[in-house]
């Protein structure tokens, strides 16, 4: 099976390539590098011992695609491909709702084109909004607090409305909660752009000496420590989730959409705590007022994954940390020489 892996340099879609090449399948990469390097593409190559193909260029572009899709029998498509900062989202709205969305659309419409109708999406947990966690797939959603979440909404929606024309099309919307880690290998891991707007690249770059402090982004949340609470998964697991989505697809599956989480919640402190006992490490931190937009707990139910899938995350908070700092430690400037 080829697989066509859409921003596959990047972070997810990089351990993606790696579980996938590992299982057999050919893959196919298309990105445009805004967001990544291609250096990551030759560590996959380095840690599978195998070759992809990349190619660098568009999903806003559709004379690109309809060459990725000429030159290539393509059976599925993983479709990482998107911007994903949400303060930049607040900023620049139409600059996501083009890439994000109109992306996607021509994405889509060049899927058609080319009879391929097998598609994986990268969804969000922003997607829940304000539900009570543990969130479960048969909640609302469509409650998000920015632009960058809402792309993730109106995309799920439009994949559902293409299913209702033709039933032909077999979708699974993959709903992430917090990947951190990297593989073991310490070749591939996440290299933000400037300052990390997550918490586990802050707590990294703070380890590695490039950031002075971590900022608490409040204690004073309904929570256990007053810090909040978020459901951690191990990247390797979330790309081996992908394995399990695109068979999903290949069986015939219609439209499905799971979470992808551990179904456990860890407060920052948690991490901080757990980050320091793993590495060995004294990290510097302070707690700093509440950061607009932040929710006390977001956790997943993610039985639905394990019973259909087969899918459950296996990797800990201690692996998490361990994995971040083999990467950060080997990479101290990410994938920049
Ligand atoms: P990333 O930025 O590392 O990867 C995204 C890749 O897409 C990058 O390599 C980038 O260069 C590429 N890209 C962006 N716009 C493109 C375009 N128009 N054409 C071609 N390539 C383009 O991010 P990631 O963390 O690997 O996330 C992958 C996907 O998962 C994204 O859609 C993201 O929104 C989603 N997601 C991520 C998280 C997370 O916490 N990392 C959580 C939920 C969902
Ligand atoms: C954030 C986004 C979410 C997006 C996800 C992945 C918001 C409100 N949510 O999720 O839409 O899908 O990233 O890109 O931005 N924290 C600190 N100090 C820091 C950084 C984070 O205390 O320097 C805290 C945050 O307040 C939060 C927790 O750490 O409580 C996790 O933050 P983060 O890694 O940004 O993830 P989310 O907020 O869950």
């Amino acid at each position: 099976m080829n697989i066509l892996v859409t921003g596959g340099a990047g972070y997810i879609g990089s351990h993606t390539c790696v579980e996938l090449l590992g299982e057999g399948f050919e893959v196919v990469v298309l990105d445009n590098l805004c967001n990544s390097s291609e250096e990551s593409l030759e560590r996959v190559e380095k840690i599978t011992g195998k070759k992809l193909k990349f190619y660098k260029g568009d999903i806003l572009d559709t004379e690109f695609l309809d060459r990725v899709f000429t030159e290539n029998k393509i059976d599925g498509v993983i479709h990482f491909a998107g911007l994903k900062a949400v303060g930049e989202s607040v900023k620049l709205p139409l600059m996501y709702y083009q890439n994000n969305v109109e992306g996607t659309v021509k994405l889509c419409l060049a899927m058609q084109k080319h009879g391929v109708k097998n598609i994986v999406f990268s969804s969000s947990a922003t997607v829940y909004g304000k539900n009570e966690p543990p969130l479960s797939e048969k909640l609302p959603t469509g409650d998000c607090s920015n632009p960058y979440g809402r792309t993730k909404y109106f995309i799920e929606e439009i994949l559902k409305d293409i299913y209702v024309s033709d039933n032909e099309w077999n979708i699974v919307l993959l709903r992430y909660f917090n990947p951190i880690g990297a593989h073991e290998s310490g070749l591939i891991g996440e290299d933000p752009n400037g300052i990390p707007n997550n918490l586990m690249p802050y707590i990294s770059q703070v380890a590695i000496g490039k950031l002075p402090k971590l900022n608490i982004f409040g204690n004073d949340y309904d929570t256990p420590d007053g810090t909040c609470i978020r459901d951690y998964i191990h990247v390797v697991d979330l790309a081996k989730g992908h394995i399990k989505a695109i068979e999903k697809v290949f069986e015939g599956c219609g439209i499905k959409t799971y979470n992808l989480g551990t179904g456990k919640g860890y407060s920052v402190m948690d991490i901080v705590n757990a980050f320091e006992e793993s590495t060995g490490l004294k990290l510097n931190y302070e707690f700093a007022p509440r950061r607009a937009g932040d929710l006390p707990s977001v956790y997943s139910d993610p039985s639905l994954a394990e019973k259909e899938l087969d899918w459950t995350a296996k990797y800990s908070i201690a692996d998490m940390c361990r994995d971040t700092w083999n990467w950060q430690s080997k990479n101290p400037k990410g994938y920049k020489k």
